[in-house]
């Protein structure tokens, strides 16, 4: 596999590929490689005919105090993990050539980032959306993968690049979990044996709450069970939500696909997930 570190070797490859007539997919990372990682590169495989992935831990998406400096970097790793799922490239540029002394621009979606994870993140999705349009236009493939283990993030990729006339088609991936139910993330390293098995009750309170919402449970009340059974499992709990799984507006019943959110930390580790809630079901 090739490694490419500047927007110019990443233009030559791509559009090599393209003169070729192969298509090509994007799956942008910020490194620290696992499973997840790895179920978007082999979608990228299956949609196209050539993959790059991308590693760059982007300072714009981490406030102040938050884990920009001990963020796990492992690239000799990330590159063995990306060899061996056929990924075709590897870009990794540096904090300079994403953004050189003098870069002002930003990119920026209305509504959807001032809600969930925006709320205790203040301009994280802004890093996000940015850094994302930039990747878009900088290696220019015709689609990019990404997860719904950061469901608002992919709903605010979407709303972007709709309304940025981004020429590239966005891939969803389902969830990637552990054995037990806890969705992978490169966080999860941050966790001690005694936290990861404790975090196990996150998915465990998202569980049971989606049946009983399914099965016509009060969605306040539901909702606040899970609150209180996090809290009981050492959780500090900063949101549990029930919104519409499209437009992300909050529900106070099912009349539509809808979508379970949660974020609670452990110790210093803030874990996400989401859940489908399926009306009528
Ligand atoms: P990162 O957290 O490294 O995640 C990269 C991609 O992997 C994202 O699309 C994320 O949703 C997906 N992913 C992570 N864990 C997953 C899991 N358990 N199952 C399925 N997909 C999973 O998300 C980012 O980086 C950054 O914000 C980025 C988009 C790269 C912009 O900097």
């Amino acid at each position: 596999m090739q490694v490419v570190r500047t927007v110019a070797a990443l233009r030559v490859v791509v559009d090599g590929w393209r003169r070729a007539g192969e298509k090509s997919a994007l799956i942008p990372t910020m490194g620290a490689l696992h499973a997840g990682h790895l179920a978007l590169v082999a979608t990228g495989r299956a949609a196209a005919d050539r993959t790059v992935a991308s590693i760059f831990v982007n300072p714009t998406q981490f406030a102040a105090g938050e884990d920009l400096d001990r963020y796990p970097r492992q690239e000799v790793a990330d590159r063995a993990a990306l060899e061996e799922v056929g990924c075709d490239l590897l870009y990794a540029p540096a904090v300079e050539e994403m953004y050189p002394d003098g870069f002002a621009t930003s990119v920026r979606v209305a509504g959807l980032p001032q809600l969930l994870c925006g709320n205790s993140r203040p301009g994280h999705f802004d890093g996000v959306a940015t850094v994302v349009a930039k990747l878009f236009s900088q290696a220019r493939t015709d689609m990019a993968v990404f997860g719904e283990k950061d469901w608002q993030q992919l709903a605010i990729i979407r709303r972007a690049a709709r309304d940025l006339d981004l020429p590239v088609e966005i891939l969803g991936v389902p969830i990637v979990r552990d054995e037990d139910g806890l969705a992978l993330s490169s966080r999860n390293a941050y966790l001690s044996p005694g936290e990861r098995a404790k975090a196990v009750a996150l998915p465990d309170a998202m569980k049971d709450a989606v049946t009983r919402i399914e099965g016509g449970d009060s969605v306040p009340e539901v909702l606040q069970a899970v609150r209180e059974a996090l809290t009981a499992a050492g959780f500090a709990v900063d949101y549990v939500e029930l919104r519409g799984a499209e437009d992300l507006e909050a529900l106070s019943r099912v009349d539509r696909p809808a979508r379970l959110f949660a974020a609670a930390s452990i110790g210093k580790t803030r874990l996400i997930d989401n859940m489908a809630v399926v009306p009528g079901a």
